[in-house]
């Protein structure tokens, strides 16, 4: 595990030096489906990085990153990328963006690391061995009262069901006087949940490659995700709910579809 953990590290601070070396300098934007879903030269530099790093070490190992997709490979290993998680704010020059790197290994998330290279924070966890903030170990906040927890959301760029919900929650949650945030990087959502600086965070119609680390990380912070009914989470699902544990049910009472 050592060795596994040493080549994410190495892959996730490369990674953070590109972000780091572009953040706020002149680089190339497009655009992919849809006007304001943008991918920059640096989430393609990031990402040939840590794919270069990965398979200098493990040539047999599976990889899902978010601009290649699979590269399927006969491993038990999955490395599940996003190189610039927080693109938009990336090219906005907003300094809240990440690399995040999930490794499972027989379908299950073993290892996990996001890091924050403006801010200089690296969350990382490994099943069973906890989450750490820069080495320091953390864990979700002891709110219980749901009525004065810190919460933070996301929306998606695209509304494949044309559904209102995402909206219909923010709206009951904000009638309630709760403070929301929207951070714009899923991961980081995550980890800020882990490390106890929100209570909660949802979002509808994430992919692998935003939540895989964090996930890891918020459980091993003592956190606990779910569906919007409760059920166990999938990474390759599309709802996530993220809690301290303590509001978890009263967050899933004002999500609930029915
Ligand atoms: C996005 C961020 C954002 C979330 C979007 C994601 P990207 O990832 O995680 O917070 O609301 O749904 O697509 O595009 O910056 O990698
Ligand atoms: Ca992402
Ligand atoms: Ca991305």
């Amino acid at each position: 595990m050592d060795e596994l953990k040493d080549v994410l590290l190495l892959a996730t601070k490369e990674a953070g030096k590109i972000i780091l070396q572009y953040f706020n300098t002149a680089f190339k934007i497009d655009h992919k489906e849809g006007i304001n879903n943008l991918v920059t030269e640096v989430d393609k530099l990031s990402e040939d990085k840590i794919i270069e790093v990965i398979r200098a070490a493990y040539p047999a190992h599976t990889i899902i990153s978010e601009e290649v997709g699979e590269l399927i490979q006969s491993s038990d290993y999955q490395w599940i990328i996003d190189p610039i998680d927080g693109t938009v704010n990336f090219a906005h020059g907003i300094p809240i963006c990440c690399v995040s790197i999930g490794l499972m290994h027989f379908n299950e998330l073993i290892l996990g690391a996001v890091y924050n290279p403006m801010m200089d924070e690296l969350f990382l966890a490994e099943r069973g061995k906890g989450a750490t903030l820069n080495g320091m170990p953390i864990s979700v906040s002891a709110k219980r009262d749901f009525k004065t927890a810190c919460l933070v959301t996301g929306f998606p760029y695209k509304w494949p069901d044309n559904t209102e919900h995402p909206i219909k929650v923010f709206e009951r949650i904000v009638l309630e006087g709760l403070p929301v945030r929207r951070l714009g990087s899923a991961a980081i959502d995550l980890c800020w949940v882990a490390c106890g600086r929100f209570d909660g965070f949802w979002e509808y119609n994430l992919n692998a490659w935003d939540v895989a680390a964090g996930y890891l990380i918020l459980l091993e912070a003592g956190g606990k995700i779910t569906d919007f009914d409760g059920a166990v989470y999938n990474v390759f699902e599309k709802e996530t709910l993220a809690t301290n544990g303590l509001i978890h049910e009263q967050m899933l009472k004002v999500i609930r579809k029915k």
